[in-house]
């Protein structure tokens, strides 16, 4: 017997009966009270462009995906969806379109939140809807990468976002945050406060400061105006714990974004701990996952870093990940305004209980014996721990008191002899005189329930696994786009929209067009280029494609590019293989998207407002390029990158158009 056992054993047999062993006994009781009152769990959509590729995904796969994590008693059953307030910049995995790129611009049909806040709605009426900018456009900082110089612009800016979920989408948005994990500033927050009342809606509250603990919770101590404003504290990765100062603000807490851990059963084992551990060691009762599904491409900063997978829109692959289920274990018993116990807490061999009641004698017990390493769950990293296997005994006791059978939901993760086994609906329970033993592993879940309405919703398997299509084509020639951006482009600085221009003689009227004109207030450092990747990472030996369209005369520039090794917040150091056109009549190859190792240049006679037909072949350690069918360049040799996306982009923030892309992989 393992010595640590033992010696838990003897001390154990010393309080208790010969044969009970490695046991503890934990009471459940609201006689002194309850505890706080539980706000859910959720998923972050955003921060950025995290479901970039669930959009494209063809029916039924996306209702499939989308059932999976909204569905009441399905999959994941999510409390809250937050979603990013576009503000076109580079916001981790991509950028989101904003609602007004310039200030006179309003446009409420932009990217893809809009629809997944409808699609959730639909699921699940009552779901928490909150938006929370991450970049803003850059006329809200009038030039500056600081959205609180002007902060009635930058309030009126967001209050915009909210009024318009309403009129455009009947989406009631419930909580706004101010800036993520950037620094807050007070003017501003009572000022959001005073222009959210200003235009009817009193019933939105804000979040701040999308951060750590500190300094928010010392700020609204010591400014009575500002704990009016403020509703929650929202702290990122808070490793479970909480600060002293947090909890004298008397404000609820939630961990706003948490989780962010590749999503295989690890993963999920870390995600089990946090929902439990948030509460007991940290008195949150709303936690959010980032992300809420990975729908980006895996080559990008945290690829699969989602409660569950769905990046090949183009196979219709998608895969329900261990999280979705530990999801379960607390969303379909539970809902928002239940209210934990006093009595929750760690198991005397290691793991963590906690329990929930809806106040009318419902009662929901959670239970994680999580051993894995934390080194690969969090930011930062939990204190050490350890669990054993134990005999843990539940004695439920005032409302409980008479309860006779709880319904018993188990995951099993790190099972030796068989598979692991998620959300497992076992034998019921039957209490005696309100008491029940468990006989708990290391990594087990348990959800003990008077809830009836549980179900493990199930699809048949989607399509098997697929790589992008070595043959790919858009002629953006779509009447009415459902999305503002086309399939599988995935901006990771500037912003690429469809676009229609109507005088257009014939064979442009639809085409794909850069729209930024200026750089936004950024979070990360953006690329001094616009860029929009697709396509196979893997790929090496490829020809693109493309027609385009400057819109700037002399200083204009766009290009294409294949091996494009980079984007998310590294796109600024991109490299691959870039064949430029300028509007002065010239041309480049470069290696990087800085455009600051040349391969090859010289004249091109290219120019604004003309269509050109560009194609670059990269083969081995060679590139050669096409102008409008004829060889303009070759035999220029390109050693690193091996392999990457196919892209297209434009010199700076300007206006240009691209169309009829194709890519011919080998
Ligand atoms: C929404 O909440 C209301 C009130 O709490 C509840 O009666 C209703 O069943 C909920 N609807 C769904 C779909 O969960
Ligand atoms: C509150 O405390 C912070 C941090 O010490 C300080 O910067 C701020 O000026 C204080 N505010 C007020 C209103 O006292
Ligand atoms: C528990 O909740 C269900 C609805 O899910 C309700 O019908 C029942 O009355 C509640 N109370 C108890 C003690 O089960
Ligand atoms: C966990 O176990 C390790 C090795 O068995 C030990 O060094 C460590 O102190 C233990 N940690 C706790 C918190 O008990
Ligand atoms: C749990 O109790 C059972 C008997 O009910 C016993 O066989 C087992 O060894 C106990 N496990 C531990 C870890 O104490
Ligand atoms: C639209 O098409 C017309 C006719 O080809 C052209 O002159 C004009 O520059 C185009 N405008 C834009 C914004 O593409
Ligand atoms: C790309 O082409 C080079 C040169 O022909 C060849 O050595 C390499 O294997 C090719 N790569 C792939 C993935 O086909």
């Amino acid at each position: 017997m393992d010595r640590r056992v033992s010696a838990a054993a003897v001390l154990c047999c010393f309080y208790l009966s010969l044969e009970c062993c490695s046991c503890h006994t934990y009471v459940l009781n609201d006689k002194e009270g309850l505890g706080r009152v539980f706000d859910g769990i959720g998923g972050l959509s955003g921060g950025g462009a995290t479901s970039r590729l669930l959009v494209s995904y063809a029916e039924p796969y996306r209702s499939q995906i989308l059932d999976y994590l909204f569905k009441p008693n399905f999959g994941a059953s999510l409390h809250i969806l937050k979603v990013e307030i576009g503000g076109d910049a580079q916001t981790t995995d991509g950028t989101e379109p904003s609602h007004m790129h310039y200030e006179n611009d309003e446009n409420y049909f932009r990217g893809y939140e809009w629809w997944l806040m409808k699609e959730a709605k639909k699921r699940n009426p009552n779901i928490t809807l909150i938006g929370l900018p991450w970049a803003f456009p850059g006329w809200v900082g009038h030039g500056k990468n600081w959205p609180y110089d002007y902060p009635d612009i930058t309030a009126a800016y967001v209050v915009n976002w909210i009024l318009g979920a309403k009129q455009y989408h009947d989406l009631d948005i419930q909580y706004v945050g101010i800036w993520n994990e950037r620094n807050f500033d007070s003017k501003y927050i009572k000022l959001l406060r005073y222009t959210l009342d200003k235009n009817g809606l009193e019933w939105v509250r804000i979040i701040a400061s999308d951060n750590l603990w500190e300094p928010i919770a010392l700020f609204l101590l010591n400014d009575s105006d500002l704990s009016s404003a403020v509703d929650v504290i929202g702290a990122h990765y808070p490793g479970t714990t909480t600060v002293k100062d947090a909890l004298k603000t008397q404000k609820k807490l939630w961990s706003s974004e948490d989780y962010s851990t590749f999503n295989d059963e690890v993963g999920g084992g870390c995600w089990a701990r946090i929902l439990n551990q948030n509460y007991v060691n940290g008195l949150m009762t709303a936690t959010i996952s980032w992300n809420l599904v990975a729908s980006y491409y895996e080559d990008l900063p945290f690829g699969r870093d989602g409660l569950m997978t769905a990046q090949e829109p183009w196979s219709g692959n998608y895969v329900v990940e261990a999280p979705i289920w530990i999801t379960a274990h607390t969303t379909q018993f539970t809902q928002p305004g239940w209210t934990y116990l006093q009595t929750v807490g760690h198991l005397a061999q290691g793991g963590s209980y906690v329990a929930l009641t809806d106040g009318k004698g419902n009662l929901t017990v959670v239970i994680e014996t999580m051993t894995h390493d934390q080194s690969v769950c969090i930011r930062p990293p939990l204190p050490p721990f350890n669990v054993t296997s134990q005999n843990a005994t539940f004695q439920l006791q005032g409302s409980f008191a008479s309860i006779k059978e709880l319904q018993v939901w188990r995951s099993q993760f790190n099972v030796k002899t068989k598979k692991p086994s998620f959300f497992e609906n076992i034998t019921p329970l039957k209490l005696l005189d309100g008491s029940f033993t468990l006989n708990l592993a290391e990594d087990e879940v348990y959800t003990l329930t008077t809830i009836t309405t549980g179900q493990k919703g199930c699809y048949p398997d989607p399509p098997p696994s697929a790589r992008f299509p070595n043959v790919y084509k858009d002629d953006f020639r779509v009447e009415n786009p459902p999305f503002s951006e086309a399939p599988h482009f995935a901006d990771q600085t500037g912003v690429f929209e469809y676009y229609i221009n109507l005088t257009d003689p014939g064979p442009h009227i639809f085409t794909f067009r850069q729209v930024l004109t200026q750089r936004p207030v950024t979070w990360v450092s953006d690329a001094d280029q616009t860029i929009s990747v697709i396509g196979d990472y893997q790929w090496q030996n490829l020809t693109v494609t493309c027609d385009v369209f400057m819109e700037t005369i002399k200083a204009g520039g766009v290009f294409i590019a294949a091996r494009v090794d980079k984007g998310g917040q590294s796109v600024r150091s991109a490299k691959g293989v870039f064949f430029w056109v300028f509007a002065d009549g010239t041309y480049k190859v470069t290696n990087d998207l800085a455009g600051k190792t040349v391969l090859a240049e010289g004249q091109s006679g290219t120019r604004a407002y003309g269509w050109h037909t560009l194609s670059l072949t990269v083969k081995g350690q060679y590139a050669s390029g096409l102008l409008n069918g004829y060889l303009l360049w070759k035999n220029a040799v390109v050693l690193t990158p091996k392999n990457g996306w196919a892209a297209i982009g434009t010199r700076s923030f300007e206006l240009a158009q691209f169309d009829n892309f194709a890519v011919v992989a080998e």
